[in-house]
């Protein structure tokens, strides 16, 4: 079955949140795999259907873990994926534009095709505590993340993209 991987990266755990209720919500509508940007293997985005990369915006860019993920991938599948659809997640504290954009230069660069607006969760995070502590994201902020896994975990499975 037209398998859905996501890959994720999180420092404070808001991302790890948002991946995993994506997951979770896409599970439930089709096939779907998680792994982290650190796990993830360049076998394993040529054997997904479709991929929802989820990582917080560092310094107005992809943070370094989710950046060394592209950065390891990209030659060994450039070509071998073209045309898949794919999607965004980024977690911010107040902007997340930066990130998007990084990772939208990327998947356009590998000829992915965006099937969904990037989604930019702003925790409001802004002084240095609130920045480095543990991020809680309660149910109806990750809402949008179930939906979105769903979404492209159904399209997929009904093969619409
Ligand atoms: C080193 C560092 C740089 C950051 N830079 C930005 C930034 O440029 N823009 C922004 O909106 N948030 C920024 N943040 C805030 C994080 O994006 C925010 O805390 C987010 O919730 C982190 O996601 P995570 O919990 O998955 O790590 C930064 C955080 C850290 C630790």
């Amino acid at each position: 079955m037209a398998e859905l991987l996501i890959i994720w990266h999180s420092r404070t755990g808001g991302s790890r949140q948002m991946a995993e209720a994506a997951y979770d919500a896409a599970r439930s509508e089709g096939a779907a795999r998680i792994l982290t940007a650190e796990d993830a293997q360049p076998e394993d985005l040529i054997d997904a259907a479709g991929y929802l990369f989820c990582a917080p915006e560092n310094l107005a860019s992809l943070s370094g873990q989710m950046k060394e993920f592209f950065d390891r991938c990209y030659y060994p599948v450039l070509g071998r994926i073209e045309g898949r659809p794919y999607a965004q997640m980024v977690c911010a504290g107040s902007d997340g534009q930066g990130a998007a954009r990084q990772l939208a230069r990327i998947a356009t660069g590998w000829r992915l095709r965006e099937v969904q607006p990037p989604f930019i969760l702003c925790t409001d995070a802004q002084t240095p505590e609130a920045i480095l502590a543990p991020k809680k994201l309660d149910a109806d902020t990750l809402a949008p993340c179930r939906e979105l896994g769903a979404a492209l975990s159904a399209g997929l499975a009904l093969g619409v993209f």
